[in-house]
């Protein structure tokens, strides 16, 4: 139990790194909370005008789900894969450094996927890639994908990771609520608009 907790606790810390924020006060550009959602994600930095900002905090956003994930299966196995992901996507979400007030996760959500279950990973990297190409918005992408994702892991053979997936896409949903408000009022950017 306790070693359980120990990499809970792990996963939460490298999580709650907010990389959009730290990076947008690094290169200067503004404070994210006062430009467009207010969201300390990928797709808000993009709102600042900078593609390395984006890029970057997407890959770190990315990178720190799947490290939890990667650390936790070579020190403890994979039970602690699954629960170090699921505690760095909360530490996104809910980091304690920001009174809790997070991300989105969708960044976080597709790299741990990449780390727990490959296939299933590119498969919602690839599904959010196609909702874009369709509706060019980064929030419906980003519920298509976490839609898809729990499917995904049942036709590709990895069932163990279900239940896991299920929860991070009601969490993904829950945190998307003022998008979702928008988007059925019309009123949801595209990608790169303000
Ligand atoms: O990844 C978050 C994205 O789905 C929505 O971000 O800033 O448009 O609310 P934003």
């Amino acid at each position: 139990f306790l070693m359980m907790l120990l990499w809970a606790l792990v996963g939460y810390g490298l999580g709650s790194i907010p990389f959009g924020l730290v990076l947008t006060r690094l290169m200067g550009l503004g404070n994210l909370r006062d430009i467009g959602s207010g969201n300390i994600g990928t797709t808000n930095v993009l709102r600042t005008g900078s593609k390395l900002a984006a890029l970057l905090t997407l890959l770190l956003d990315g990178g720190k789900g799947a490290v939890a994930v990667i650390l936790a299966r070579m020190l403890a196995g994979e039970d602690a894969a699954q629960l170090a992901g699921l505690a760095a996507f909360l530490g996104h979400c809910f980091p304690v450094w920001l009174g809790f007030k997070g991300g989105k996760g969708v960044a976080t959500f597709l790299g741990l996927m990449l780390a727990l279950a490959w296939p299933v990973g590119v498969a919602a990297c690839l599904t959010w890639l196609a909702g874009a190409a369709i509706t060019r918005m980064s929030s419906a992408s980003a519920l298509l994908s976490a839609l898809a994702a729990p499917v995904w892991a049942l036709l590709l053979g990895v069932p163990q990771i279900v239940a896991l997936t299920i929860a991070l896409t009601v969490i993904v949903f829950w945190r998307h609520s003022e998008n979702i408000a928008r988007l059925r009022a019309g009123t949801e950017p595209k990608i790169g608009q303000k």
